[in-house]
């Protein structure tokens, strides 16, 4: 029996890599064609955060949003301009993924979806969440989701399973395009502290490689760089993350130049080791036992699902 699983495991990861050593090379086939037809180049995916914090607090949650303790929502103004100057440089982005923390929280969330497909009206808009909101998919926000044909994405923790044939009805009700997750129960730790780990090996296992993200004028590989203030006080690790930033506006760049940047491991990878796995849990609390509200920044310090629906 064992041996069956490790021979269907070890078949199944030579597909993967084989999948993604054929990518690549469409990929530089492509890049190479358009840049022969002076055409500008497409970038595959980029994510971006509509706001910092969240209202579930995953503990260990990989972009630290469960560190934030203020409410940090960007401005749309800076993302309408970041996107005006992607646009310069890439002909399209494939998928812009709309996430946080939780995206949910942020008011102005129809002003980022209708300016994401103003700058890249062929780009694919996913909007990931972690549902307990789903019924601020309402009214404009509800209209601007179906006109521009957003993907729903729902990665269904513990407080949110009783709820998802009710989300489910009310998504198919509201002819939200959706997609939610099996139930997460483990989450991943990877941060090396100590920094000894080989850039080109975390790559290989890393669950956010080339999940390029943007924030404020800003662009990196992954999302560290953006989100690594959250994670106590300045120490080495942040000047080193935080260092991988490549400004967008920076006159030298044209998209072939900033896709061969993103492509390579940063020296930051080295404070990325191998992934630990461990029981999803919210933050600091049990959530099956919890009841209380939902705080002021929306956070729902003790569990108190059904009041943060009402909000
Ligand atoms: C940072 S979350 C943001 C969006 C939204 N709040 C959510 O949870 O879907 C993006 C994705 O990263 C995954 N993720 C975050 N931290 C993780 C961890 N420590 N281990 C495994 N997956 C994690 C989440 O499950 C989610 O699918
Ligand atoms: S729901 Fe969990 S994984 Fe998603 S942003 Fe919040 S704390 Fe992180």
């Amino acid at each position: 029996m064992i041996h069956k699983i490790t021979k269907t495991f070890v078949q199944y990861s030579a597909v993967v890599v084989a999948f993604l050593k054929l990518r690549r090379v469409f990929s530089a086939v492509d890049d190479f064609l358009r840049k022969l037809l002076g055409k500008k180049p497409v970038l595959y995916l980029l994510e971006y955060h509509v706001a910092d914090h969240c209202n579930l607090n995953c503990k260990g949650c990989f972009h630290f949003s469960n560190l934030v303790t203020a409410q940090d929502f960007p401005s749309l103004a800076q993302y309408r301009r970041d996107l005006a100057r992607l646009a310069e440089l890439y002909a399209n982005i494939r998928t812009i993924r709309l996430m946080g923390g939780e995206p949910l929280l942020n008011a102005e969330l129809a002003g980022f979806i209708t300016a994401t497909k103003a700058a890249f009206p062929r780009a694919k808009i996913c909007l990931l969440t972690n549902g307990l909101l789903y019924k601020r998919l309402s009214g404009e926000l509800l209209s601007t989701v179906k006109t521009n044909n957003v993907e729903v994405q729902v990665s269904l923790y513990k407080p949110v399973v009783p709820q998802k044939p009710a989300m489910q009805t009310y998504f198919r009700q509201n002819e939200i395009k959706h997609s939610i997750s099996p139930p997460i129960t483990k989450f991943a730790q990877y941060i090396n502290i100590v920094g000894d780990s080989a850039p080109h090996e975390s790559v290989k296992q890393c669950p956010a490689s080339r999940c390029t993200f943007l924030g404020g004028g800003f662009i990196a590989r992954c999302p560290l760089p953006f989100n690594i203030q959250y994670l106590g006080q300045k120490t080495e690790i942040q000047a080193v993350m935080q260092n991988e930033k490549i400004d967008i506006y920076d006159k030298n760049l044209d998209g072939f130049i900033l896709k061969k940047m993103l492509s390579k491991p940063m020296k930051a990878c080295r404070y990325c080791g191998k992934l630990e796995w461990f029981e999803w849990q919210q933050d600091g609390c049990d959530v099956v036992d919890c009841s209380s509200a939902v705080d002021k920044m929306g956070k729902i310090p003790v569990g108190g699902l059904a009041a943060s629906q009402s909000r």
